[in-house]
């Protein structure tokens, strides 16, 4: 197994400009659940009844609940190894940025900084009808707004809501920069997210404790996210 992780270390100090793209399968070594996987999220609660903007509308108790569960497990835990080794290969300038489905905040807290949060954050909050910005403590407390007495909900984005302008524009000038996108810890099943990486000309390496083998990749390394990049980092 070491030539792998050696071979994907050269790419790593071959390519001028790296992109990494990272999903759930990143945080599960954190202790937070995946959603697709034998005991993911999706096999416990149903999507459309807690994270859709219907769900906001008309079912802001379950919604409430679930992010506030979500936030609980979030609070308690903290990036692991795998995470601060992304942040240590920024700094070493072996990448130049990470984009991430995740919305649990352990890339920054890590210490990575250029990373798009194109799913949003579960640490920023607002009011669901003014967009004035909010805090953690009213939206657990669920106090209305100050400014419209609106519900306070989190700066996630629920299914049927567009991306982040801003967050997506630039993940996609990242990946068409890119010389090398390594995509770690996810299915590939949510869009837009799961066809960014579509838009590099460069090569692509994808990193999962699953792969069925349907998309195509230059390089595939099946394995738990943590060993695999503990592993890399002893050749760089
Ligand atoms: N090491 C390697 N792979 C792992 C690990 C691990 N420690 N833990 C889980 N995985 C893999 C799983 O096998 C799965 O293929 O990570 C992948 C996670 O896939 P999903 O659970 O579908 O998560 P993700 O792809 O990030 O979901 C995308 O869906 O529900 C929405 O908004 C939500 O951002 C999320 C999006
Ligand atoms: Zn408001």
């Amino acid at each position: 197994m070491d030539s792998i992780y050696k071979a994907l270390a050269e790419e790593l100090k071959k390519s001028n400009y790296t992109v990494v793209m990272t999903g759930a399968g990143m945080s599960t070594e954190s202790g937070i659940a995946d959603f697709r996987s034998r005991d993911g999220i999706w096999k416990k609660y149903d999507p459309m009844k807690v994270a859709t903007v219907n769900a906001l509308e008309n079912d802001y108790d379950n919604l409430h609940g679930f992010y506030s569960m979500r936030d609980e497990a979030r609070i308690q835990r903290k990036p692991h190894k795998g995470h601060h080794i992304l942040a240590e290969w920024e700094d070493k300038e072996l990448i130049s940025s990470i984009i991430t489905q995740n919305v649990d905040n352990f890339h920054h807290q890590a210490g990575s900084r250029n990373v798009f949060e194109i799913h949003g954050s579960i640490d920023k909050f607002r009011c669901k009808d003014c967009g004035e910005p909010s805090d953690r403590e009213s939206f657990l407390g669920k106090e209305p707004c100050p400014e419209c007495g609106g519900k306070i909900r989190p700066g996630i984005v629920l299914f049927g809501e567009p991306l982040p302008e801003k967050e997506l524009y630039g993940a996609l000038e990242e990946v068409k920069k890119a010389e090398l996108v390594i995509i770690i810890g996810t299915s590939l099943t949510v869009y837009p997210a799961a066809s960014i990486h579509s838009n590099t000309d460069g090569r692509i390496i994808y990193i999962n404790d699953e792969y069925d083998g349907h998309k195509k990749f230059d390089m595939v390394i099946e394995g738990k996210v943590g060993e695999i990049l503990l592993e890399v980092d002893k050749f760089l």
